[in-house]
């Protein structure tokens, strides 16, 4: 079952360059974007005047960055909601909302609470689910199936990938149909999407190096995520991985709001993810980086190979191969799965059972 690995977790980061294979060529046509044979029409991408994205855990964190990723490119709002918040809200979603649902095991009962409220405000619907005939997949409008196979470990790695892959499609079609991108645009863009595979596989192939970083924060009962902009949505996942398997407290933060009260926590007992891949606002991220070596952090900086930075800015540097700055997130979310095993791993805990928690959160 576990094809030689010694854990389902590490399986399942192997098979990431497989499962985006699967999730995107079908529905590439002619260079672009087509979901025809998923029968999703043109006409739900074109008529929504607004996104609304709800999900939990790993999948809400998905619609983060799906969030920085297509406003900028859509300029309509997207808004992303925790589902078991969404569920108790009167949210601003009607006929002209186009809602996102967002669930690997499409079973997540407040992700199906939040559904079924959209479908009570007149929304359409689109699920991102892995699970085929899923509860979610039976009951929304339409459903955009990944294909990453089963996951098994409670820590979801592929899933977030291919849901991640889903969205970028999603986004690109958007762009597309809304006159947002020529078909020139939307086929580069596709083409960027298809090169994080072999980005995605270079990072897998330097899991020894990461266990080697690893073995400096193993011990450390709290540590945190920086980046700003994309990078800050990729951090709440680095995070969220490291406390389920390793339980090490770890918190996200947008970089640039640290010295508003959480940088009084930063001391040399406290290492810092700092994630830096945004040419946009690098040098700004790079600004709060030297405010918290100077605290005294353990820095591991995570760039692309292309990005300029001194030699003493990070403890360790980890980089990535120089994707375009919209795509990082693929290759970045490899380092930080491995992180996250590393550490569960380093400390001898269950990696694929981690205490108190189920794979798919079917009670509330
Ligand atoms: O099956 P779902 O995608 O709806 O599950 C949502 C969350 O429970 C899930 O992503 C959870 O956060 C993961 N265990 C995190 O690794």
């Amino acid at each position: 079952m576990k094809n030689g690995y010694p854990h389902f977790m590490m399986k399942e980061i192997h098979e990431q360059p497989e499962a985006m294979k699967n999730t995107i060529l079908p529905r590439i046509s002619k260079g672009l974007p087509d979901f025809s044979d998923d029968k999703i029409p043109d006409e739900i991408f074109k008529d929504c005047n607004q996104i609304h994205i709800v999900a939990c855990g790993t999948a809400m964190h998905t619609g983060m960055v799906a969030r920085a990723l297509m406003e900028p490119i859509l300029r309509i709002p997207v808004t992303v909601t925790i589902a078991s918040e969404f569920r108790y809200e009167q949210p601003l979603i009607d006929e002209h909302t186009l809602v996102l649902v967002i669930s690997q095991s499409g079973e997540t009962i407040d992700t199906l609470a939040a559904l079924r409220l959209a479908h009570e405000y007149g929304s359409k619907t689109l699920a991102i689910v892995n699970v085929k005939g899923s509860t979610i997949a039976r009951e929304s409008d339409y459903v955009l199936y990944t294909h990453a196979g089963p996951e098994i470990a409670v820590a979801s790695t592929k899933a977030y990938s291919v849901q991640l892959a889903a969205l970028y499609m999603i986004g690109c079609r958007m762009a597309l149909v809304r006159g947002k991108f020529t078909e020139k645009q939307a086929m580069d863009f596709l083409s960027d999407l298809l090169d994080v595979i072999p980005a995605m596989e270079t990072m897998i192939a330097q899991e020894q190096m990461i266990k080697g970083v690893v073995s400096h924060i193993i011990q450390s009962l709290d540590a945190f995520f920086i980046g700003r902009g994309l990078d800050y949505a990729f951090s709440l996942e680095g995070a969220l991985k490291l406390k389920e398997i390793s339980y090490i407290h770890a918190e996200a933060y947008a970089a640039g709001e640290l010295k508003h009260g959480t940088i009084a926590l930063i001391s040399d007992q406290v290492p810092v993810i700092a994630i830096a891949t945004q040419e946009h606002v690098f040098s700004k991220t790079i600004s709060n980086i030297r405010e918290v070596k100077a605290r005294g952090a353990f820095v591991i900086l995570l760039t692309k190979e292309g990005s300029v930075v001194d030699d003493n800015l990070a403890d360790i540097r980890i980089r990535i191969p120089d994707v375009d700055d919209r795509f990082t997130v693929f290759p970045i979310a490899v380092v930080l799965q491995l992180i996250a095993y590393y550490a569960s791993l380093g400390k001898n805990l269950d990696v694929d059972q981690p205490r108190n928690l189920a794979k798919s959160v079917t009670v509330e």
